[in-house]
């Protein structure tokens, strides 16, 4: 081969490299590479130096089976580090990913998970991020820039409307046009927008009858010509094997089957994408399309003209796990803190009871959650983090009442293996899976009251994924922490935050209704988990997805969005906007002061919320634009300054077919949560 070669010179402009090598790619070929060759990788085309392209899972870290079974850092769940707020946290975790799927001698990690957590009960939201698309993606976004700026391609995923676990294969969503755009596709536009991702991976569902892998309108409309997406797609593992067929999927824009696997995957089989070229339902033409972002990416992750690595079998690296606990502290949500409960002060305390079913599990385990399972060199449990906090400084019993403080440690079941689960249709916090009911397990519930009734100072820890109906004992517990599936540093995070060494300063990136009826996505069985015999999911609830409903409807959730206590106290003043109108395209800053007026050192979260005074059509109350987290000091005061532009007025019109903005007011609201707003101030938009 050619050392001229212009692909091989990452100087020249990548689109040009992009067309040379597939100049000298034969059409045998470059059919060979849209099929995956096994599980994790595509074909190599020995002639040209192309060697295969390696994947493997994500979210929540480099997987283990998928990674030659090696041992690598576990984060938390994505949904925790949605939960803190901290973009620049984002982005470490999402470097340390890239770092590692390359030390694991892969190209791309099938991550994040950005699908938007539309119901409380889906088995998956532990590996999403949010019900609101601005938070979604913001977080997003800087995972996926992480993850690139190691030369890693990210591949978001599940793209569109696979927002429940139960028949994913087969279920159709149906969504109308606004909805699936102001909420589904914004989130995408913005990941898009702020991060370039190479790769984006297609959901299983059907989107208003046809499945993602075969939609047109969803991968080549939205995705390329609206969005200006310039990656390649791949398909779920296993999801062109429900469509009709190779020309479809082609014509659709569909860049790779995977995996290369004869059961899951043979649509694009070499013999039936010759047979469609001979029957002229497709040109070589068309394969190019779908061939020239496969190669972008190729080029893009240096494929060509990077050595190989040899796969690390065990990653134990300090750095990542220091990433990983503070994800694992910035991002519990503490829920209650009555009296000032929490923080407990270690001279007072001798005795201490941990109990409850997650006291000691090890989550990192082989497919445990599915197929984001990382298992890691090492896992703190709670137990183990409370007793090496403690140390002998304080005795840990077993029975409640002789202890001066109970921990109970309880949550859902994330773990069993996902493959036996899905055979045995066990559900669970996992993927394959959607939750039927809301509340704990029966069991739990009864552990709590048994628990309380022999220590009132008993603090109940949620290890799960998902939001949990709490209602039945909240009123009992002085305090409740939401710790979600912390990863291998969550012990050591847990006891950080229960003895005071940090304040908690996450905030919830769902809302917790108080039952499961009054949420828009559990009206009627057609709405969750769908109908069963249509196979048929009905988004009845358009664009009131999450907080947007409670608003509208003016229904108390028990827990609102973005909300999340803290040990000390924050006061936000001082709203400024540098102007009062704006005209189309251009930006306008937001600025408050923030101030820490407590006894500790602690973060906040600045939220700035939207609504449009007049409008032709139906609104939200409230929309979600931007946040800041804010460090500060006890008595420390900042000045913080957020800018925004006037796509923040915009919502999608079913008319026009586009985000437009009407002129008028809007007010901006800046809080603490969804539903407290210390400040207000308004803006007039003159297109
Ligand atoms: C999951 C994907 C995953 C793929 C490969 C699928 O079942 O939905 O998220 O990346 O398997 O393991």
């Amino acid at each position: 081969m050619s050392q001229n070669k212009l692909y091989l010179n990452p100087k020249n402009d990548l689109d040009k490299r992009v067309e040379s090598l597939l100049d000298d790619l034969n059409l045998e070929e470059k059919i060979r590479l849209i099929r995956g060759k096994d599980f994790w990788t595509t074909e190599a085309i020995k002639r040209l130096g192309i060697p295969p392209f390696g994947m493997t899972d994500g979210p929540l870290g480099v997987a283990y089976h998928s990674s030659f079974k090696g041992n690598r850092t576990r984060f938390p769940a994505t949904i925790s580090l949605a939960a803190t707020w901290n973009k620049e946290l984002a982005f470490k975790m999402g470097q340390a990913m890239g770092k590692e799927t390359k030390q694991a001698g892969r190209h791309q990690i099938l991550g994040p998970g950005v699908n938007i957590i539309r119901s409380p009960l889906c088995g998956r939201n532990f590996e999403y991020l949010s019900e609101d698309p601005v938070l979604s993606s913001d977080i997003a976004a800087e995972i996926v820039k992480g993850i690139q700026s190691e030369g890693i391609a990210s591949c978001i995923k599940h793209y569109l409307t696979n927002n429940s676990e139960t028949k994913r294969t087969k279920i159709s969503t149906e969504i109308s046009e606004r909805a699936l755009q102001e909420i589904y596709v914004k989130n995408y536009k913005r990941i898009i927008e702020k991060s370039d991702p190479w790769g984006l991976m297609v959901c299983y569902n059907k989107i208003n009858g046809t499945y993602g892998a075969e939609n047109k309108n969803i991968l080549t409309d939205i995705l390329v010509d609206q969005l200006g997406f310039t990656g390649h797609t791949v398909t779920d593992w296993g999801a062109a094997q429900r469509t009709s067929g190779a020309s479809a999927c082609i014509k659709a824009g569909l860049s790779l089957e995977m995996p290369g696997s004869f059961i899951l995957s043979r649509v694009y089989k070499k013999k039936k994408v010759q047979k469609a070229l001979d029957s002229g339902e497709i040109s070589e033409e068309d394969i190019d399309n779908i061939v020239r972002p496969l190669l972008r990416t190729f080029l893009r992750v240096g494929l060509l003209t990077q050595d190989r690595v040899s796969p690390k079998n065990i990653i134990d690296n300090p750095e990542h796990q220091a990433i990983a606990r503070q994800i694992a502290e910035e991002g519990m949500v503490l829920l209650k803190n009555e009296d000032n409960f929490l923080p407990l002060d270690l001279n007072q305390i001798n005795k201490i009871a941990i109990l409850g079913p997650n006291t000691d599990t090890r989550f990192g385990k082989p497919f445990y959650g599915g197929s984001s399972a990382v298992v890691p060199p090492f896992e703190i449990t709670p137990y183990e983090g409370i007793k090496n906090y403690v140390s002998n400084k304080a005795e840990i019993v077993s029975k409640p009442e002789e202890a001066d403080v109970v921990f109970l440690i309880m949550g859902l079941d994330h773990g069993g293996h996902f493959i036996l689960n899905l055979l045995l249709k066990r559900e669970g916090d996992t993927e394959g899976s959607d939750r039927t009911t809301y509340a704990l397990p029966d069991d739990q519930e009864k552990l709590i009251k048994e628990t309380l009734g022999k220590n009132k100072n008993t603090v109940v820890i949620l290890v799960a994924g998902s939001p949990i109906n709490v209602s039945k004992w909240y009123d009992d517990v002085p305090a409740l922490l939401n710790a979600w599936y912390p990863g291998m540093m969550g012990g050591d995070a847990l006891a950080r935050i229960l003895f005071g060494e940090v304040s908690p300063s996450g905030k919830l990136p769902v809302t917790y209704p108080k039952k499961i009826d009054d949420h828009p996505a559990h009206k009627t069985e057609r709405t969750f988990p769908g109908d069963l015999d249509k196979l048929k999911i009905y988004f009845d609830e358009g664009i009131y997805v999450g907080y947007r409903y409670f608003d509208k409807r003016n229904i108390e959730p028990f827990f609102p969005f973005g909300y999340g206590l803290s040990y000390t106290e924050f006061k936000m003043s001082n709203i400024q906007i540098d102007k009062s109108e704006v005209k189309r395209g251009e930006t306008f800053t937001i600025s408050v002061d923030v101030e820490n007026i407590g006894k500790r050192n602690g973060a906040e979260i600045v939220q700035i919320y939207l609504s449009d005074e007049e409008c032709s059509v139906d609104r939200p109350p409230k929309e979600l634009q931007a946040f800041e987290k804010v460090y500060l000091e006890l008595g420390e005061k900042k000045n913080i300054k957020i800018e925004l532009d006037t796509s923040a007025f915009e919502f999608y019109s079913e008319s026009e077919h586009k985000f437009k903005a009407e002129d008028g007011f809007f007010t901006i609201w800046v809080g603490s949560s969804s539903r407290n707003f210390p400040l207000s101030t308004k803006i007039k938009f003159q297109s």
